[in-house]
């Protein structure tokens, strides 16, 4: 007996397939267009994307909606559900992933979580089984734990979440192989020697997975070419690292890599979670309600890269609408530094030890418009969000010529602030770690991240570009 449901099944699936073929001639017929215009709207990154991902995915009619995720990225980015009550199953989701069960010791362990005796993984389908992260600093770099845990609910069925990503149990039908381990958390907590000790937790747990990685065939097939691995602080992984170079890292940027371990070709960059609380966007203070010019908040003496840091702090600390002081921030700190944001319409990234740091995020959820003077920065989902549309780059070699930066940053009318206040407010779901994951927020474009770096060479976007960019946006 042909059931109902298998008959409005095929016919839905028909109705997708056509779909897929319209949307199919409708690209190519843009394309055509927009060969031929020298003037595109559309930037070349993200028209090469269209097109490879069509042509590569048409045939599968649930995928279709892919290319939409990338093309509607420019405004906002989301993982479509074709049939809204569908349940994840392997043939929708983009990126089918295998993923080791490592002892409780490489993750969840780490967090002071206990299963019963032989349970590897927390169960996710009870929201008050699930171990929570420890506030405060730590939270930067968590995101290992948010990935992980939307793995697990990707199988449980009464979790509503975007179809990115979902566990499978066999390696050899998985598109990546991902490695639990929480590598940040293993380094903040554990990367003292305590007493008599030789060693470290932190370390012992990096020798131990690299021994694991290395006798596993599913490291040995591609010489780990397919292996996701955490490694968001820039201090973990120090001793693993330069073995397990094969991978792909998600990491929060280069800063201490060598290229040959990792580099943007291969690698993924992840945002830091925020530590300020994101800005409702009904509360977010307007142009006229942030009294202060330029805020910066931080260390000020740092090595390396850093020393521009000190420079600028001795070019702008007498100016009067300037906020720029010492002090990076303890507990109470947060509080203020969200203030201190939130009233100000500049917040300044400045190059630190490493060429990233969690402020960048944190003026993102408090709408304060980033301007980033860090050269060798790397920026999460660059070649899906256009940066210059909300935040402005200036070259060190500029920013430190005295006078330079405050002329650029008074010259900002209050439309293109304006403008800038209404794209961060729209863009700010992105860098949203959270659980369940939600369509479009950071865990779902991670995912996506990864899915397209394996499915196409990617188009770097030029550091030169930005700066280009940014002047030609802003108009000064
Ligand atoms: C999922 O179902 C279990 C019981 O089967 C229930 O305890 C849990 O609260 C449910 N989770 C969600 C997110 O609804
Ligand atoms: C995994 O899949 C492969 C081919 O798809 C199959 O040959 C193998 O038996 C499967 N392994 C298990 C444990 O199911």
């Amino acid at each position: 007996m042909t059931s109902i449901p298998e008959k409005s099944a095929f016919i839905s699936r028909s109705f997708a397939c056509l779909f897929a073929v319209s949307i199919l001639f409708l690209i190519l017929s843009s394309s055509i267009l927009f060969q031929f215009g020298d003037n595109s709207l559309v930037p070349r990154s993200i028209y090469k994307l269209i097109i490879v991902q069509t042509t590569r995915d048409y045939i599968k009619p649930v995928e279709t909606s892919v290319p939409f995720v990338s093309l509607s990225c420019k405004e906002s980015c989301s993982t479509p559900n074709p049939v809204k009550s569908a349940i994840c199953d392997q043939t929708q989701a983009l990126l089918k992933v295998f993923m080791y069960d490592l002892p409780p010791e490489f993750h969840f362990g780490l967090l002071g979580w206990k299963g019963a005796r032989n349970q590897i993984w927390p169960d996710v389908s009870k929201p008050n089984r699930i171990p929570s992260y420890p506030g405060g600093l730590n939270l930067q770099h968590s995101m290992e734990y948010w990935l992980t845990l939307d793995l697990l609910s990707s199988i449980s069925p009464n979790i509503s979440r975007p179809c990115s990503a979902i566990l499978v149990h066999n390696s050899t039908q998985a598109d990546v192989i991902f490695v639990p381990f929480f590598s940040s958390l293993s380094y903040n907590r554990h990367s003292k020697i305590h007493g008599a000790d030789k060693t470290t937790m932190d370390k012992i747990l990096q020798e131990k997975l690299v021994k694991f990685l290395k006798g596993r065939d599913e490291w040995r097939r591609t010489g780990g070419k397919d292996h996701i691995i955490m490694a968001h602080h820039p201090n973990s992984m120090l001793l693993a690292r330069k073995h397990l170079g094969g991978a792909r890292f998600l990491l929060a940027d280069f800063g201490r890599y060598n290229s040959q371990i990792a580099n943007i070709d291969k690698d993924v960059v992840a945002p830091y979670k925020h530590v300020v609380r994101r800005l409702n966007a009904r509360d977010s203070p307007s142009f006229e309600e942030r009294p202060v010019l330029v805020y910066f908040q931080g260390a000020i003496y740092r090595k390396d890269g850093g020393m521009i840091r000190q420079k600028l702090y001795y070019l702008l600390k007498d100016e009067k609408d300037v906020h720029f002081t010492f002090g990076s921030f303890s507990s109470g700190g947060v509080r203020k530094v969200a203030r201190g944001m939130s009233f100000s319409k500049f917040c300044l990234n400045i190059a630190g030890d490493t060429p990233s740091s969690n402020r960048l995020f944190d003026a993102i959820a408090s709408q304060c418009v980033p301007v980033i003077i860090s050269d060798d920065i790397e920026l999460p989902f660059e070649d899906v969000l256009d940066y210059s549309k909300f935040s402005i780059f200036v070259r060190s070699s500029d920013a430190v010529k005295k006078g330079y930066l405050l002329k650029l940053l008074r010259k900002v009318r209050r439309e293109k602030w304006t403008q800038m206040w209404e794209r961060l407010k729209e863009i700010g779901k992105h860098f949203e770690y959270e659980h369940p994951s939600m369509s479009g927020d950071a865990v779902d474009m991670i995912w996506q991240m990864i899915h397209r770096k394996m499915s196409y060479v990617h188009d770097r976007v030029s550091k030169e570009n930005r700066y280009e960019m940014s002047q030609k946006f802003l108009n000064v």
